[in-house]
């Protein structure tokens, strides 16, 4: 089984959006984004990247947050439309919110994420609802893909994460229950300790690890750094992988910050295979990392 593992994209949907939407954080999220991050991110770019999906096949499609920067509905609306691209559909495709989709409290009141992307976020057992709730789980063959939220809406200048203890709970239910298959746990926030922490960090994450260390899990994603990322945490048989990856859509030209994506393979319940699509600028296309 080949998953494809994209993360931060960051799609810059203003279009319509009236100024009242901007009088809370987003305000100051606004002007970063005009003085920095909006170049920084480039939606041709995605549009690249779903095409180069069609190219590579694999066999799933996940996202690990920061779909949008503002949490706005016509960003993630957006994003959804570009997903609906990908021929695997959102039975093959899965996403977690990320702290730029519930960057307000009113984006998590009105559950913004959850509504637009719909289908994607939900698990083989959806509430009555239809609205996705955290952790889900999808069965795939012999994975277990469960997608949790670690995203929060912080005050400025906070872009920390926590799963909480409910969250915690579900997760301990939820790895025991899928013992024996490949599970796969999707994070925003990284669980180990990362570059300004205190203000970009997973509260939780050592209650996280000991919850690992007990009941095991075969591979944690992540996103939020902006760059590939291979870190372990120790396991019950021991260490557990722990990969982030850039992302998806970064016009930035360093080479270790250019938009990418990951192509994990795996094997009778082990990753065997790591592989890296990188943008090449001069051609427009992605192309494997050496
Ligand atoms: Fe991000
Ligand atoms: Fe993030």
């Amino acid at each position: 089984m080949r998953i494809a593992h994209l993360s931060d994209l960051h799609a810059l949907h203003l279009r319509g959006v009236s100024p009242f939407w901007f009088l809370n954080k987003r305000l100051a999220g606004g002007l970063n984004l005009l003085l920095r991050r909006g170049r920084r991110h480039g939606l041709p770019l995605l549009e690249a990247l779903c095409d180069d999906l069609q190219q590579t096949a694999p066999d799933h499609v996940v996202v690990t947050g920061d779909l949008s920067n503002l949490s706005l509905p016509s960003e993630l609306r957006w994003v959804r439309q570009v997903l609906d691209r990908l021929p695997l559909g959102p039975q093959g495709v899965t996403v977690i919110p990320g702290n730029h989709d519930i960057y307000v409290r009113e984006a998590q009141r009105a559950r913004y994420f959850e509504r637009c992307l719909g289908p994607y976020a939900l698990g083989d057992e959806p509430p009555a609802d239809g609205l996705a709730t955290f952790p889900f789980v999808r069965v795939r063959g012999e994975l277990a893909l469960i997608g949790a939220c670690t995203a929060r809406p912080s005050p400025p200048p906070l872009a920390d994460g926590q799963l909480g203890r409910r969250q915690l709970a579900a997760l301990r239910q939820v790895l025991t229950a899928h013992k024996g298959r490949f599970r796969l746990l999707l994070l925003h926030h990284p669980p180990w300790r990362n570059r300004w922490w205190v203000l970009r960090g997973l509260r939780d994450r050592h209650a996280l690890a000991r919850l690992l260390a007990e009941v095991g899990c075969e591979l944690v994603l992540h996103g939020h750094e902006h760059r590939d990322e291979h870190h372990e945490l120790p396991g019950p048989h021991g260490p557990i992988p722990v990969l982030g990856v850039g992302s998806g859509t970064c016009t930035d030209p360093h080479p270790a910050r250019r938009a990418r994506y990951a192509i994990y393979t795996i094997e009778a319940r082990r990753l065997v295979r790591i592989q890296r699509r990188v943008h090449d600028p001069a051609t427009g296309r992605f192309v494997d990392l050496p």
